[in-house]
């Protein structure tokens, strides 16, 4: 089984960025803890992060044409306007998983609102770098039961 984990904008400077929101971890570590949890679930994954809006619509793009088992998608502040994204992972008929770092939720009033929602399997916020392993968790099984 294949997951892709897609980052979008900013999220390269996790480690290095309001760790009251986001911690101390950074993406490499981030990687590494989803590593280890992706061996012990059997499971194959494969990251990408870029800040360039289109870079991210033609990885997605290409998840379909590969035909991952599942996605999942922390898209930083994208999640909040994306429509190019939102159309993007419409096109995938296999799982996505959004996730956030921070409770977007009790934060401010832009970040409740997410333009994935309706084309999402469902969304983990509030976990730190957990969200990422509980994310993937929520993927597996989801894309094992599809
Ligand atoms: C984030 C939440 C977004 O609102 C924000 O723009 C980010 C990070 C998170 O992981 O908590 O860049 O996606």
């Amino acid at each position: 089984m294949n997951i892709l984990v897609l980052n979008g904008i900013n999220l390269n400077m996790f480690g290095k960025r309001d760790p009251k929101q986001y911690g101390t971890a950074t993406l490499a570590d981030i990687d590494r803890s989803l590593q280890a949890l992706a061996t012990e679930l059997g499971v194959t994954v494969q990251s990408f992060q870029t800040n360039h809006e289109g870079a991210m619509c033609e990885r997605i793009h290409q998840a379909f044409h590969d035909k991952v088992d599942a996605v999942l998608i922390n898209a930083g502040a994208w999640t909040h306007y994306s429509y190019g994204i939102r159309d993007a992972l419409a096109i995938l008929t296999c799982p996505v998983v959004e996730l956030h770092m921070s409770n977007v939720h009790a934060r401010e009033a832009f970040r409740h609102v997410s333009v994935f929602s309706e084309v999402v399997k469902g969304q983990i916020c509030g976990f730190g770098a957990d969200s990422y392993l509980l994310a993937l968790r929520a993927a597996v099984s989801a894309a094992r039961a599809a």
